[in-house]
């Protein structure tokens, strides 16, 4: 903890003279507390690492808590490759392996990531991404998530070492072009949205999963959003034919766009369809509106007036995308709205479909879209009260079960999700955080050396308070406060007020270059992705491998809803158990974390526990310094650099109980 913080902690307990008072109005939050209260014994992943914010709207506040809970969980760990950011919690059967990747949700990913103050999240993700990370399974907008964490961290290096494989990338794409047309297209299921207008109606209503290939708002926005931030990432680096070329590939794809898109009859951005099939032909526009039109916004690409803002007035209305659950991704007068095609077959539950549906994933891109519409186009279509609205119908849709549970998509027209299935819990397909800091406080981050503020709440808003603090800006530490009744509005950065208001709005204050935070890496070893190969994990009771692979697999989480990590079996009279990691040849280690989950009924922590090497002939106690375990959170241990082929976790499992070994992790 830095000493700053401890002089506002001061500040902010004890009586002060008055003629201090408005010089201290920072009310430095109790991190530890905070970190406490939202992860147990997990904080210490968390309390160096996140920003701390309290909201007067609670659910918020706990919203923002639980998605880093979120992310945390998402975060695997590849060992060599450093960390990535998984969409599901388990595997799926298309994900890229063998890093169960997916590539659709990688911009709500990083988005967040940016905020922390390790940045390794997003740089090693980032580095897969271009590194054979990126199959274009699903349209994505890398490129410019990559240039997010720069406005934030202020680091060019770790952005331009990747710009020929972003070009590469960029290329790639042109099997998706039609340079007739000077647009993209993209089935819908490869932009990852099935059943949408286009894709139901190219079937002529029977199906919609596959086939419906259109000229759609969604890949023609981000290749335009990635090739402008290709363009600021070549002038970075120098390179000034690569920015000029990406400058006049967005240019003309902008001008195709507006003009062909833009449905001057429904006032949106529509998919025109790219190929004939029974029911619909080539260039013809889809027949409705989907909330997709409003995604160009995401990256402020639509000219700034009154042709294309109007586009907006479609989200409020409730006949059309707004529904009394949240936003529509197509309007009810869509003849298939809401009809149910497709439903998982081992459960019967309905799958995934975006005729319709409330989708976190496209409610974040409208909502980032809300932020920039209210930050920069002169408009008077939408307020902010309508962002923190939405915001608070998108925060109610996080709660399932009296507790915090994200899935895939809810229902429009009345509560509840829809898909529901074993892999749906905890879904990291959407963006929240960053909704919060970017947003509903409004630090807008960018290049220049000036912090700007613009919350997005209104003025007279029943959020009567907010501070985030400990949030990472150009290598200093930034807080941001509003209180209503008190001290007004204000931007600190490193522990000073720089900028200050009795009421909200936007504020700005120059802001020093400072360097950011070096990332460290540290590399786990035993790590294995590929089932069967070294170092391979064995166990004395419970015998799925699968989940005997759970524990060394890079993941922790410990979320009831889905179990993760290797279960011994339950004894009436207690047992020796051990979990051993076998590297097939002399490997030297000298730390381990084990974590381990407890559930209050069947899963307990063991009751004691040694690590030990093989001797070739007998197992032995190595670091005899053994600290206490503890239970849904990680137990650091150190100990002397060993060299061994196997090593293992012994321990004492509680009569009655199983115990759940989350992960085994050798350094
Ligand atoms: C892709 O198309 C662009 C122009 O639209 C062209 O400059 C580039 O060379 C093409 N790349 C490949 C790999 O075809
Ligand atoms: C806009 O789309 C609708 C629905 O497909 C279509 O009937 C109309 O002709 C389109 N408007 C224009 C100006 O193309
Ligand atoms: C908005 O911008 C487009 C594209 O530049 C232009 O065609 C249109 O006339 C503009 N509309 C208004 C109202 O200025
Ligand atoms: C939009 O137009 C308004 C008024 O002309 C101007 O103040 C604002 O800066 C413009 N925003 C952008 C993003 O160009
Ligand atoms: C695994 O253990 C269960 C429960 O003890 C047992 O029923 C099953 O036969 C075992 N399977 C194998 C492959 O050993
Ligand atoms: C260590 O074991 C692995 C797996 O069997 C093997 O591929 C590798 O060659 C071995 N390395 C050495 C130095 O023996």
């Amino acid at each position: 903890m830095k000493s700053g913080l401890l002089t506002y902690a001061f500040a902010a307990n004890l009586a002060v003279p008055l003629a201090l008072a408005t010089a201290i109005t920072r009310r430095a939050l109790d991190t530890a507390a905070l970190a406490n209260q939202y992860f147990g014994n997990d904080s210490p992943w968390y309390k160096d690492r996140i920003p701390f914010f309290t909201c007067s709207d609670t659910s918020i506040q706990d919203v923002y808590y639980y998605r880093w809970k979120v992310f945390r969980a998402h975060q695997r760990d590849l060992g060599e490759r450093g960390y990535v950011s998984t969409e599901f919690l388990d595997d799926v059967g298309w994900q890229l392996e063998p890093w169960a990747t997916l590539n659709d949700a990688t911009g709500f990913h990083i988005g967040e990531g940016r905020w922390l103050r390790d940045r390794r999240f997003a740089d090693d993700y980032i580095r897969h991404m271009y590194n054979g990370g990126n199959d274009r399974h699903f349209t994505d907008y890398t490129a410019d998530s990559v240039w997010g964490p720069y406005l934030v961290d202020g680091d060019a290096e770790s952005m331009t070492v990747h710009l020929n494989a972003m070009i590469d990338l960029y290329n790639q794409w042109n099997d998706s072009f039609d340079t007739e047309k000077g647009l993209y297209w993209r089935e819908p299921l490869a932009d990852a949205t099935e059943y949408t207008i286009s894709s139901i109606d190219a079937s002529c209503g029977q199906d919609g999963f596959t086939g419906g290939y259109a000229f759609r708002p969604s890949i023609n926005s981000y290749m335009w959003a990635n090739a402008v931030a290709i363009n600021k990432i070549a002038t970075l680096a120098g390179q000034g034919d690569v920015a000029t070329d990406f400058q006049q590939r967005a240019d003309t794809l902008k001008e195709r766009f507006q003009a062909d898109i833009w449905n001057t009859t429904l006032e949106h951005f529509i998919d025109r369809y790219q190929r004939d099939t029974d029911c619909v032909k080539y260039w013809e526009p889809i027949r409705g509106r989907e909330l997709v039109g409003l995604v160009p916004w995401m990256f402020s690409m639509p000219d700034n007036n009154s042709t294309y803002n109007p586009a907006w007035k479609n989200l409020l209305d409730s006949d059309k995308l707004k529904g009394p659950n949240g936003m529509r991704t197509n309007e009810p007068s869509y003849e298939y709205y809401m009809r149910q095609y497709r439903y998982d077959q081992p459960t019967g539950l309905r799958e995934c479909q975006w005729n319709g549906p409330v989708w976190p994933y496209q409610t974040t891109q409208v909502l980032l879209g809300m932020a920039n519409l209210l930050d920069t186009y002169d408009q008077n279509i939408v307020t902010k009260a309508d962002f923190v609205g939405e915001l608070r119908r998108y925060t109610n849709i996080h709660s399932l079960n009296g507790g915090l549970n994200i899935q895939e998509d809810y229902e429009p027209d009345k509560a509840g999700p829809i898909v529901g299935l074993p892999r749906s819990h905890h879904y990291f397909h959407s963006g929240y955080n960053d909704l919060i800091i970017s947003g509903l406080v409004g630090i807008r981050p960018r290049a220049d050396s000036v912090i700007e503020v613009n919350p997005m709440v209104p003025e007279g808003s029943d959020i009567s308070s907010f501070r985030i603090q400990d949030v990472p800006y150009h290598g200093h530490s930034v807080a941001v406060q509003w209180d209503a009744s008190g001290s007004g509005f204000q931007i600190e950065v490193d522990g000073a007020v720089v900028a200050s208001s009795p009421s909200l709005g936007r504020l700005t204050a120059d802001i020093s270059s400072a360097t950011a935070p070096i990332i460290t890496r540290r590399i786990a070893k035993s790590i294995q992705l590929v089932r069967g190969d070294f170092p391979k994990g064995s166990a004395s009771s419970g015998n799925d491998t699968e989940r005997i692979h759970d524990a060394i697999d890079g993941r922790i989480w410990f979320f009831p809803e889905l179990p993760n990590g290797w279960d011994s079996d339950a004894s009436d009279a207690g047992s020796e158990q051990w979990y051993a990691i076998d590297f097939a040849n002399g490997t030297q280690v000298n730390s381990a974390e084990l974590a381990f989950f407890v559930d209050g009924e069947n899963y307990a922590l063991p009751k004691d526990y040694s690590i030990q090497q093989f001797d070739g002939t007998n197992w032995v106690d190595v670091w005899g310094d053994r600290p206490q375990l503890v239970a849904n959170g990680v137990t650091a241990i150190e100990g002397n650099a060993v060299t061994t082929s196997r090593i293992r976790v012994a321990f004492t499992q509680p009569a009655g109980k199983k115990t759940r070994l989350v992960e085994f992790k050798l350094y």
